[in-house]
């Protein structure tokens, strides 16, 4: 006998297995794990993956600290969720449980009964009725006493799951189908960023109303006051501010996704958090955005930057999901900006950050393996990208190419021990660094030899005019669509 059947969304499929979720959307997509509705049968997963040992997840852990440590500055919420929503929670998983003992006991009594009709039958038939009676008892005992096969299995799988829920809910968005989970005690508006979905918000404190959604199905719960007012006939179909709840059990919510159209110009005053210098020709630098007005932008976008009467425009390094770190990299040369950072800034100073500008964004619904390429300091849109891909867990595997030179006056691969990191902390990232003194033709050329076929692929591509025209002209000759092709001349 099979154990019950038990379904479980994709996410919460990939958590228990330690696999990317688009891992398991290729496994699907490829018919090796079967779904119904979407969902993934306990059986299919012991099925599937009959190596997987449920009770020691030590190395899913340890891929997931590597991951913590790879995404540098982002912060992990690694705090239970508050009280009352653990008990909550618990309150759910209660009823869950009362509802499967009364269901077991019900059957027992199905149970029962029938074992006593089958008495009265043999008591009543002739001698073939009696031995096919006592046949019938023996098998249906048998088969009771007998445990499923992979019972111990799918008991650990259950039990990991339950406290899973525990800990985190997911959250299901429409109509984008996007998915997170939420953690801790963050609000559904935290916890979407920092999963890589932009949803859409303002103040990011209870004032503005702009981060209105409704919910579906499930539970939420306030977690901070709002000033702003939901009026009462929005309230009665569910509608609810994402900065101020967090969500108690899975759930499903309307909300907006947003575009680079979107995004207000803003306007804020960073302090600096710190001056990294990676080398003679570029400094990182790292600011801090006030609490009560972080900073709305997109990966790959850029902003400007300014201090007292000078200013330089920027690409944001970080990801957007990383709370209110903002990271720029800043090229060492003559002009004013560069040679304050570089001389003069100091932790604490303000940084006054208008934007954000353009649009080489990601894509949020392309499932399609990614390639990023940078050349020199393309590198900072590219790091935001890569990491918001990393987050988004959606993309089939990620490529990064780096073309930079190590010696001269060239900029270095100076955030290269980054790039081993997320090699070292993901199974499907590719990582290769590689000179640029060879010219646009050279690198281009090794790029796509690696991939003779781009048909299903995305690129993602910085750095100046001629090396974004070598780069595309190949890439479509080796099947890239017109679609695929993001550019950014830098
Ligand atoms: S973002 Fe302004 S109220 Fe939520």
């Amino acid at each position: 006998m099979q154990p019950m059947s038990h379904y479980l969304p994709l996410s919460r499929v990939a958590r228990l297995v330690g696999q990317p979720r688009a891992e398991i959307q290729r496994m699907v997509h490829h018919g090796e794990l079967s779904t119904f509705d979407g969902m993934v049968d306990m059986n299919e997963l012991l099925r599937v993956f009959p190596d997987v040992t449920w009770e020691d997840d030590g190395e899913f852990r340890r891929v997931q600290e590597i991951k913590e440590k790879a995404f540098g500055k982002r912060v992990y919420e690694r705090a239970l969720p508050d009280k009352e929503v653990l008990a909550e929670r618990l309150l759910e998983l209660g009823k869950e449980f009362a509802a499967a003992k009364t269901l077991l006991l019900h059957y027992n009594e199905v149970l029962r009964f029938l074992d006593d009709k089958l008495g009265d039958v043999a008591d009543t038939g002739g001698s073939a009725t009696l031995n096919a009676v006592v046949g019938l008892k023996h098998w249906l005992k048998r088969e009771i006493d007998a445990a499923p096969a992979d019972a111990a299995r799918a008991e650990a799988l259950l039990a990991q799951e339950s406290v899973m829920r525990i800990m985190s809910v997911q959250v299901t968005v429409q109509p984008s189908g996007h998915e997170f989970f939420v953690e801790g005690n963050d609000t559904l508006l935290e916890a979407a960023l920092r999963a890589g979905i932009p949803l859409n918000y303002g103040c990011s404190n209870g004032n503005c109303g702009d981060c209105k959604a409704r919910l579906v199905s499930g539970q939420v719960k306030k977690v901070h006051p709002h000033d702003f007012v939901i009026k009462e006939s929005e309230k009665a179909n569910g509608t609810f501010l994402l900065c101020s709840y967090t969500a108690v059990t899975d759930v499903v919510i309307e909300a907006t996704v947003t575009g680079t159209h979107d995004i207000p110009e803003q306007e804020i005053t960073a302090k600096v958090k710190a001056v990294e210098i990676l080398n003679e020709e570029v400094a990182a630098l790292h600011l801090t955005a006030p609490r009560s007005q972080r900073l709305r932008f997109l990966a790959g976008q850029h902003v400007t930057l300014a201090i007292d009467d000078t200013e330089g425009e920027y690409y944001v390094a970080s990801c957007p999901c990383e709370d209110r770190h903002i990271e720029v990299h800043v090229r060492r040369d003559n002009r004013g900006f560069s040679r304050k950072v570089f001389d003069s800034l100091r932790k604490e100073e303000p940084v006054r950050v208008s934007g954000p500008h353009g649009n080489f964004v990601m894509k949020l619904d392309s499932r399609r393996p990614v390639l990023f390429v940078a050349w020199e300091d393309g590198f900072a849109p590219i790091k935001s990208l890569v990491q918001h891909a990393m987050s988004l867990e959606i993309a089939e595997a990620i490529y990064l190419y780096w073309a930079a030179d190590d010696v001269g006056h060239g900029l270095g691969h100076y955030q290269d021990n980054l790039c081993r990191t997320w090699t070292d902390a993901l199974d499907d990232f590719v990582y290769q660094p590689m000179p640029a003194v060879s010219g646009a033709a050279v690198v281009v050329d090794f790029i796509l030899a690696h991939h003779p076929s781009l048909v299903r692929a995305d690129i993602y591509a910085a750095g100046p005019a001629d090396f974004l025209n070598t780069l595309r002209t190949g890439a479509l000759a080796h099947g890239l669509s017109p679609l695929g092709w993001h550019g950014e001349i830098i």
